[in-house]
Parts: structure tokens; C-alpha cells; sequence
């Protein structure tokens, strides 16, 4: 990390709203928004695709090398800060991040908000189930990322600004 530039990971179990936090923060805060899940899929990072579970095997080492490239060419083309938004967000190495954001939910909200998502009954149960177990947040905690959680289930525009005010303060700009 250098002075100058922000680096931030946006993680959380599927439909805690990530993408939803990431843009509004990176509007409130003047940093680059990053979609790593289409990232993954148009630079094909991934070794396969599992039909079974509707998701691509990631190639965690590449997507480490590849989310720092562009982290890196994005500090050197004067962007303030970036987001990476995915719960694979955690693969890029903590001492490239500043910190690791953790979408959190209430299980009756999250269940509703992936049905609403179209989610089979499996993959909901498999969800709440990382929501749970905290999964995400330990996995970036594993990796050595600094983290903040946010719970959405209530969130209001006035707690998203706080929290971007919050950011300013502690991460270095
Ligand atoms: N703060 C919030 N208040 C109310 N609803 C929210 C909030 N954040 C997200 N949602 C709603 O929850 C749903 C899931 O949000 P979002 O798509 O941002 O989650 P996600 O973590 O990015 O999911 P995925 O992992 O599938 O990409 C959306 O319908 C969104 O409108
Ligand atoms: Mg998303």
C-alpha cells in the first residue's frame, strides 16, 4: 500500500450486498468500483465451471497476481482508490490491501433477498449457512486483512456516509 492510494476489499456472503455498498462507497469516497466476478469470467480466470454448483473454480494464485496488476496500474494512472467487490476479494494479499469490508445480514432478510435472486432452496440453505459461520469474515481475517464489518439488513443512506466518512479517517488518503 502506498500513501495515496486506497485499496479496498469488499467481501460478504452472496446477497449481504456488497455491490450495493461497494458503488455507493466508491461515489462517497471518489474511488474506481471493481467488479471481480465479471472480472473472473472475461479474463478467465478460472480453471473450470461446476454445472452442479453454478459456479467457476477459481484460480485463487492468478486472481491474486491479476487483481494486483490492476490495482497497481490504477494507482499509477492517479485514481484516488479502489474497490474490489467479490467474496474472493480476500485473495489479493493483505499487504496490497488497506482494508477488508464484511457485508453482514439478518438470516430472514437474507433468505428473502435470495429467493428474490431466484436462488434454488440448496444454495440459500448453503448461504445462510456461511452467514453462520461467519466464513467470509474469517477467511479475510485468515489472510491476514484488517476488517470492518457493515450490517445492511437496516442500513440507511445516512449509515453509508457515516461509514465513508469513517473510512476517510482511518484508512490513509
Ligand atoms: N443497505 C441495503 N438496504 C436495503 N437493501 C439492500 C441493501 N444492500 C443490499 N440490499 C438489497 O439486497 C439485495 C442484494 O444486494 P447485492 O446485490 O448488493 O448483494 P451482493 O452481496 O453483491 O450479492 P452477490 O454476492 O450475489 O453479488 C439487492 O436486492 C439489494 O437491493
Ligand atoms: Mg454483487
Amino acid at each position: 500500500m502506498k500513501r495515496g492510494f486506497v485499496t479496498l476489499l469488499m467481501t460478504g456472503t452472496p446477497g449481504t450486498g456488497k455491490t450495493t455498498l461497494a458503488k455507493k462507497l466508491s461515489l462517497l469516497l471518489g474511488y474506481t468500483y471493481f467488479d471481480v466476478n465479471s472480472f473472473i469470467k472475461d479474463a478467465h480466470i478460472y480453471s473450470s465451471y461446476d454445472r452442479k454448483r453454478r459456479s467457476y473454480v477459481v484460480d485463487t494464485a492468478e486472481l491474486a497476481s491479476e487483481l494486483l496488476k490492476v490495482s497497481e496500474k490504477a494507482m499509477k494512472t492517479g485514481q484516488k482508490g479502489i474497490i474490489f467487490d467479490s467474496h474472493l476479494s480476500h485473495y489479493l494479499p493483505s499487504r496490497h490491501a488497506d482494508l477488508c469490508l464484511v457485508t453482514t445480514c439478518s438470516l430472514k432478510k437474507l433468505r428473502q433477498r435470495l429467493l428474490r435472486k431466484g436462488y434454488a432452496a440448496a444454495k440459500v440453505r448453503e448461504n445462510l449457512d456461511a452467514e453462520i459461520f461467519d466464513t467470509c469474515a474469517s477467511e479475510a481475517a485468515e489472510s491476514g486483512h484488517k476488517t470492518l464489518k457493515f450490517d445492511t439488513t437496516k442500513a440507511k443512506n445516512s449509515d453509508v456516509v457515516s461509514l465513508a466518512a469513517k473510512l476517510k479517517k482511518q484508512v490513509r488518503t
